[in-house]
């Protein structure tokens, strides 16, 4: 296919990354039975020799395991071709969440990080989520310490709100902020967004695809198997699902229209929104992946872009299971209390 995946400046600290980075998450956890392990290194292989060098990953994919497979793919010299991105802060204690930022915390979880993924620094570190008992000035001095160290070298918030990024960024600039961003999820648009272009700080668009529905409508849902936890998101329940199939049928007549495919189409929505923009949508295919790199090439107008824009309007159900852990909760107690 032959696309030049262009590279862009993420955050103002000197990061640089591809506009799409490869989202490890679910070749490891979460979404359905596992493929074997060198075809998945394949995948990694295929994605960075086409020039998707960013890899998006978390201690809690797995839990664990994403990060070592990372770190096996990563031998023979592809390490210096990547940009790793991990994440600390989500322990999952069998169906309950945990989150935590204290900096004994940040620090082991950076350390046991760096061993996975076999690697002597971690280019974007990001909170996967905020601890709110602590205040993100404490987490952040840790994070800047281990920056001062080398154990990493730039910083990343995912989920934060407003006042959270704010804060945090006094402390040590925030390179990136990595949220849920696509055209069925566009919360994080009136506030988030203009925060961050006004401090200078790259985006982070996750399951840009929807989590798959974008791409395939809801035909992944009838099938989906134990321990899928798409199962448990209220977009994906029988009672919001007769309305939101309207807006896979919109995105599928326009992606017809304009020959490019659905997963394409709402990609382009997501690349549209900037060049401080990266998402990273995840696939376990490497068809998949070469056709979500097609994407770059698919150019929106106006009038397409106002049309796709519009279809959130008729979205049913929260974008995610636990909203309770998302930016709109992420507040922090004052650093003096
Ligand atoms: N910060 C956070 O809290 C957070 C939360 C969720 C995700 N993330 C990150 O964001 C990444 C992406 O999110 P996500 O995996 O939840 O959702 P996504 O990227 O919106 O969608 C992934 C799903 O789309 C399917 N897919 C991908 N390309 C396709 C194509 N061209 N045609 C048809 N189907 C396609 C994949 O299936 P196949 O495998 O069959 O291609 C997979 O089921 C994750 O890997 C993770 O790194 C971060």
């Amino acid at each position: 296919m032959g696309v030049n995946v262009p590279r862009i400046k993420l955050g103002s600290q000197g990061l640089e990354v591809s506009k799409q980075g490869l989202g490890c998450m679910s070749i490891s956890s979460a979404y359905g039975p596992l493929k074997p392990e060198p075809d998945l290194i394949e995948l990694i292989h295929h994605a960075i020799n086409s020039g998707v060098t960013f890899l998006d990953t978390s201690d809690a994919y797995g839990p664990h395991t994403n990060e070592i497979l990372i770190g096996k793919a990563l031998k023979g010299g592809m390490r210096e071709k990547v940009q790793i991105a991990t994440k600390f802060g989500i322990i999952d204690l069998g169906g309950k969440m945990e989150v935590r930022g204290d900096p004994a915390y940040v620090r082991a979880a950076c350390e046991a990080s760096l061993k996975r993924l076999d690697v002597d620094c971690i280019d974007l570190y990001y909170a996967h989520r905020i601890d709110t008992h602590v205040p993100i000035e404490v987490t952040m001095g840790e994070l800047k310490k281990l920056v001062e160290e080398g154990k990493i070298k730039y910083v990343g918030l995912s989920e934060a709100s407003v006042s959270t990024i704010r804060r945090a960024h006094a402390v040590h600039p925030i390179t990136a902020v990595q949220n849920e961003w696509s055209l069925w999820s566009r919360d994080l648009e009136q506030e988030l967004v203009p925060t961050c272009r006004e401090l200078g700080i790259g985006i982070v668009p996750y399951s840009p695809l929807g989590r798959g529905f974008l791409s395939v409508g809801p035909k992944f849902i009838q099938n989906l198997p134990e321990g899928d936890y798409r199962k448990m998101f209220p977009r994906f329940q029988a009672e919001n699902l007769e309305s939101n199939k309207v807006v896979y049928e919109k995105i599928s007549e326009m992606a017809t229209r304009k020959g490019c495919s659905p997963a394409q189409l709402a990609l382009a929505w997501v690349h549209h929104q900037g060049d401080d923009v990266s998402p990273i949508p995840g696939t376990s295919k490497i068809n998949n992946l070469n056709e979500n790199i097609g994407a770059l090439l698919v150019k929106l107008n106006l009038e397409e872009m106002t049309q796709l824009s519009a279809l959130a309007d008729m979205v049913n159900g929260e974008r995610h299971a636990f909203m309770g852990s998302t930016w709109t909760h992420s507040d922090t107690p004052p650093l003096s209390s």
